[in-house]
């Protein structure tokens, strides 16, 4: 029997990296929609369940993509709610990379070392990737602000977390480099995950940070989101802190991303999101 992979991506044109990774995971086929939403998914959700026999089902999966986390949840709550009694099939949810990219960055933040108590700041958190580690630090136990250039923006991204995950992160304006060097005075973490190649903070502005003990960066298209972080970082020591770059998360990353595809043919009613995504990543860390 085919492991067949559904790939809704709210977006027009559905993710090629999302593609890629779904058959490195051990899909033998893809069905990969682009402009699918929660009011059109109904009847691709309909094929998926009721085509193969109860034994059998574990053999289809769906995966939810697109950039905007917000019309990826509606989609995601969509596709179960058409979910009933045996007639189900496995989901992951992985909107723009957001929860295997914070997974695995929180993972290596986390690994070997307590955040609980610590101060963190997830500068340019507005975004999906950015929401979700926010989300994740927090369930460490750090104190999380996020950052964005508008206080309305990153006022309504902190809504979305404490609406998804009951969490409390502080909204931070901070439009200049000034001011995120300001948002970051006395946290002990710094997280960027603002859009590719932005900086968001100048080398000087973490080197010369007395409190700042971890600083890792997301954004791997150059230059540096935060200036001096090299890509392959991974727990490399510099000025008195502890560095993660892009790739140097990255790895685990993808083979996270891959782990998941391939969880979800274990069985038929998986749910792999940001709570799932990162206890696997914590069991792969290291
Ligand atoms: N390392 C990996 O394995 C991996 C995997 C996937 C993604 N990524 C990277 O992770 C990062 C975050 O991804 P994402 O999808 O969450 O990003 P995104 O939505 O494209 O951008 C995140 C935030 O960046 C801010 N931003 C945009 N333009 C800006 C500008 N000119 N100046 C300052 N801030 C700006 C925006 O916040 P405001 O509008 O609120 O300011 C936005 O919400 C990206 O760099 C992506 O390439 C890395």
């Amino acid at each position: 029997m085919k492991k067949l992979l559904y790939q809704f991506d709210t977006d027009p044109l559905p993710a090629v990296f999302d593609n890629v990774v779904g058959y490195d995971g051990g899909a033998d086929h893809i069905g990969a929609y682009g402009g699918v939403t929660a009011a059109n998914v109904g009847g691709l959700v309909e094929g998926a369940i009721f085509t193969r026999g109860p034994k059998d089902k574990k053999n289809t999966a769906i995966f939810i993509g697109g950039g905007n986390v917000a019309q990826g949840q509606a989609l995601l709550d969509a596709v179960r709610r058409k979910f009933f009694a045996k007639f189900r099939v496995s989901v992951m949810f992985d909107c723009n990379g957001s929860n295997t990219t914070a997974a695995a960055a929180v993972a290596w933040l986390a690994h070997g070392r307590s955040l609980q108590g610590k101060r963190a700041v997830v500068l340019a958190g507005t975004g999906p990737v950015g929401q979700r580690a926010a989300a994740l630090l927090a369930s460490e136990g750090a104190a999380v602000a996020i950052t964005g250039r508008k206080l309305e923006v990153v006022q309504a991204a902190c809504q979305a977390i404490k609406t998804r995950f009951g969490t409390e992160v502080r909204p931070i304006a901070a439009a200049t480099a000034a001011e995120r060097g300001s948002a970051v005075e006395g946290a002990h973490i710094a997280l960027a995950t603002g859009a590719s190649g932005i900086t968001l903070l100048e080398a000087r502005q973490w080197q010369e940070s007395p409190s700042l003990e971890l600083v890792a960066d997301a954004n791997a298209s150059p230059p540096a989101g935060i200036e001096g972080v090299g890509m392959a970082d991974r727990g490399t020591e510099s000025h008195g802190k502890i560095l993660y770059g892009p790739l140097g998360f990255g790895a685990l990353k993808l083979s996270l991303h891959r782990a998941c595809i391939a969880k979800l043919f274990e069985q038929n009613d998986l749910l792999l999101d940001a709570e799932e995504i990162y206890a696997l990543a914590k069991s792969m860390v290291g």
